[in-house]
């Protein structure tokens, strides 16, 4: 009995508020509430039900009869109201006011890939996309990483729950795009000539980090790859992008999966070297960059006898911010929707 109410209730709601009319409306009603109507013939079967039970259930088929009631007069007042308030048809054929005229645009981080994107095509990089949901084997045992490795831990890493797959090992959030670097060797193709860019992930958020970042990944692997030639790509990028009053230098550094290391750095695009808020000292880290460790190589099936290669791996964002002309102080800016900020590019 309870359940056939509430079947009743619910069906008399959708097609109440279906109605277009109040001569519909009425139909409605007759069908529910009339002298033969669905929920009168309840009340009318409730002697048959046993004694104990009629109050309760007697009281729920009032209130059911009520709902229909108000839900009916609600209705008819909407009914009446959208008569008067209708809105004239739109002509999509009318000339808009000139000042009305609203253009969207992508957004500052998309254009940004678009570009360094075509920089990198000018020299033969071919744009690849790999998972962002990946394996560790992908994103850190294959790069030599140890097991020990500081990067594997809940506090740097998004791991996903999930059974970790027996060879690949557990599901996270790459965390950067050098998980491409074996998945592009997996292919089988050589010479490479990769730009890996996407969405990457860490446990971190300040003045200049998000939780999600993007970045984009060069990889080279061919025959007799040399560090001038990572040299060679890197101040061609850097002249191409930021322009020719940015400077760029080299610092020895570590990476697990490049034997040597590098990190880049560039003069900072909001103090230009004299140091402020975002930079401290006037250089902002552009990113790592490294010739291509023999085991990562072994792990894509190459053999570093007979081949070598570099990689480089930076953030959109973080060469977003070092722009001439863009001075955005706080990485998070670019992902607080602000229509105003967003406005301005
Ligand atoms: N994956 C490194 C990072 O996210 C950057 C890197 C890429 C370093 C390629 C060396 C070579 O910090």
């Amino acid at each position: 009995m309870d359940e056939k109410l509430l079947a009743i209730k619910n069906s008399a709601i959708s097609l109440i508020l279906e109605t277009k009319s109040p001569k519909e409306l009425e139909e409605i009603r007759i069908q529910f509430l009339g002298r033969n109507g669905e929920v009168t013939q309840l009340l009318k079967e409730l002697p048959k039900i046993p004694k104990e039970d009629r109050p309760k259930i007697g009281s729920l088929t009032n209130e059911v009869k009520n709902i229909i009631e108000d839900t009916i007069k609600t209705r008819l007042a909407s009914l009446k109201e959208n008569k008067t308030n209708a809105l004239p048809a739109f002509d999509v054929t009318e000339p808009i006011n000139e000042s009305d005229k609203t253009l969207g645009h992508l957004h500052l981080v998309t254009q940004a890939i678009r570009e360094i994107t075509a920089i990198f095509n000018e020299i033969g990089f071919t744009r690849v996309r790999y998972p962002e949901i990946e394996w560790d084997w992908y994103a850190f045992t294959s790069l030599n990483f140890p097991q020990n490795h500081p990067a594997r831990d809940d506090w740097e890493t998004f791991f996903i729950e999930q059974p970790p797959d027996p060879k690949k090992g557990p599901v996270l959030l790459t965390p950067h795009t050098s998980s491409g670097q074996v998945r592009e060797m997996e292919k089988g193709k050589l010479p490479i000539k990769m730009l890996n860019i996407a969405k990457t992930y860490r446990r971190q958020s300040d003045i200049s980090h998000t939780p999600m970042f993007h970045q984009f990944e060069g990889l080279v692997v061919g025959k007799d790859i040399a560090i001038s030639d990572l040299k060679g790509t890197l101040n061609y990028f850097v002249k191409s992008y930021f322009g020719e009053n940015r400077k760029s230098r080299i610092r020895p550094y570590h990476f697990q999966f490049t034997e040597p290391s590098f990190e880049v750095d560039i003069t900072c695009g909001v103090c230009l070297g004299k140091g402020c808020r975002l930079c401290k000292e006037g250089w902002l880290e552009l990113g790592g960059a490294g010739m291509v460790h023999p085991n990562v190589l072994r792990a894509g099936n190459v053999d570093p006898e007979k081949f070598t290669g570099f990689a480089f791996g930076w953030g959109v964002e973080r060469v977003l911010m070092m722009k001439d002309g863009i001075k955005i102080d706080d990485l998070r800016t670019l992902y607080s929707n602000d229509l105003d900020f967003l406005k301005q590019f």
